[in-house]
């Protein structure tokens, strides 16, 4: 297969990876579209690679640059971030090039040094601002920590105003080049942004400001598209990044027969009888990129289990300690619950829920199949939660 390396300017050509077949990524985030892990070959007078490729795929990285140039007359390679993804084939690419130094940041050389055993004397380290003239072709770093690891960065490159965020502005798809090219890019976009950057949505603030200074014409991400029209994708981050929510519900439910199915369906149906949008996942069955997605711009949480074996179901509980650990800007949540013979899950619920900030509205535990009278309860508690959301009291 002939090696396929895109020229994005003259003197820039992505030769990245699709990786169309690709499932699961951290053994937890599904990927139904496959991902691409995107680098970039930057060519002045001399030669600098801009991130790498997942282990696997270090051939067809070296094919592609191979393509352009002799892959052994590199002279740089940035690592903007040091997850296998992006700096897994950094051993291999520094092998076939021998005199290439690798740039990154200082708390990057420490994780080069332990996770791809890289000589300190093949490393040069920059911060905030700093410059490396490529010759006709200027790269400026700029510190971003905490998107998505410690010792994050990104690189701008000065001529071509071009941005390369690392794994910032991305998104899970094999799909296209550029983003007008994939129909349903913001919503890949969004699902990503709560699965990986949402912990990190104060970092991603600051890093945002940083960039009001430079002039961007193209975000070119290390996984899924490139942003030719990069106010979109910015417009987005700066919602996200604030956390701004809507008038919405992410109801989060599992039921085993029917009985907390049944309250669920009351308080949706309440909710959107309310002008409430509501988005509702099955925890039996979600891909949690949907559920992480919905909570980017959710205002409430609906969560629904029943007791089992004293506590919560395990689908709930699982999804409980990733909504919290996720940091969403959820603002209000009720807790839906039924039981058999002894309650359980809504004090586990409360006691997750408790140090995150959400303030809870109501909970309703049930025994068996909900009564008339807690059927009407569960409609007052969706009332109330409306009135919360719409900001009435
Ligand atoms: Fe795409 Fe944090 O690596």
């Amino acid at each position: 297969m002939k090696p396929i390396a895109i020229e994005l300017r003259k003197g820039v050509h992505w030769v990245g990876v699709k990786d169309w077949g690709r499932r699961m990524f951290d053994g937890l985030i599904p990927l139904p579209h496959g991902t691409s892990y995107n680098a970039y070959l930057v060519q002045g007078e001399k030669t600098a690679l801009v991130d790498t490729v997942n282990p696997g795929f270090e051939g067809e990285l070296l094919a592609k640059i191979g393509a352009i140039t002799d892959p052994a007359t590199l002279d740089y390679v940035i690592m903007n971030h040091a997850e296998p993804d992006h700096a897994g084939a950094i051993p291999i690419v520094l092998a076939a090039s021998p005199q290439a130094r690798l740039v990154l940041t200082a708390k990057g050389a420490d994780m080069a040094a332990r996770y791809y055993q890289v000589p300190r004397e093949r490393m040069q380290v920059v911060t905030d601002a700093d410059m490396l003239d490529l010759g006709g072709k200027t790269l400026r770093f700029v510190d971003a920590p905490f998107l998505h690891w410690p010792e994050t960065m990104f690189t701008y490159l000065a001529e071509d105003k071009i941005l390369f965020p690392c794994d910032f502005f991305g998104s899970h798809t094999a799909a296209g080049v550029y983003d007008d090219e994939v129909a349903d890019l913001p919503v890949r976009a969004q699902m990503y942004f709560g699965e990986i950057m949402m912990p990190f949505h104060k970092a991603g603030e600051r890093a945002l400001k940083k960039l009001t200074d430079l002039p961007i014409e193209l975000i070119a991400p290390s996984h899924g598209p490139l942003w030719r029209h990069p106010e979109r994708i910015l417009d987005l981050y700066r919602k996200w990044t604030a956390g701004e929510t809507l008038p919405k519900a992410v109801v989060a439910y599992v039921s085993m027969w029917g009985s907390t199915e049944r309250l669920v369906r009351i308080v949706a149906e309440t909710l959107l009888g309310e002008g409430i949008r509501v988005a509702v996942h099955d925890l039996a069955q979600v891909d949690v990129g949907d559920l992480a997605g919905d909570l980017v711009d959710g205002r409430a949480l609906v969560l629904g289990a029943p007791t089992v074996l004293g506590g919560l179901h395990p689908a709930a509980l699982n999804a409980a300690n990733l909504i919290r650990a996720l940091k969403p800007p959820l603002k209000y949540a009720a807790v839906l619950s039924s039981h058999g013979w002894a309650g359980g899950a809504v004090r586990q619920a409360q006691e997750i829920l408790a140090p995150t900030g959400i303030e809870l509205i109501g909970a309703l535990g049930v025994h068996g199949r909900a009564t008339e009278e807690e059927e009407n309860a569960a409609r007052s508690l969706a009332e109330e939660l409306a009135n919360r959301i719409k900001g009435e009291r």
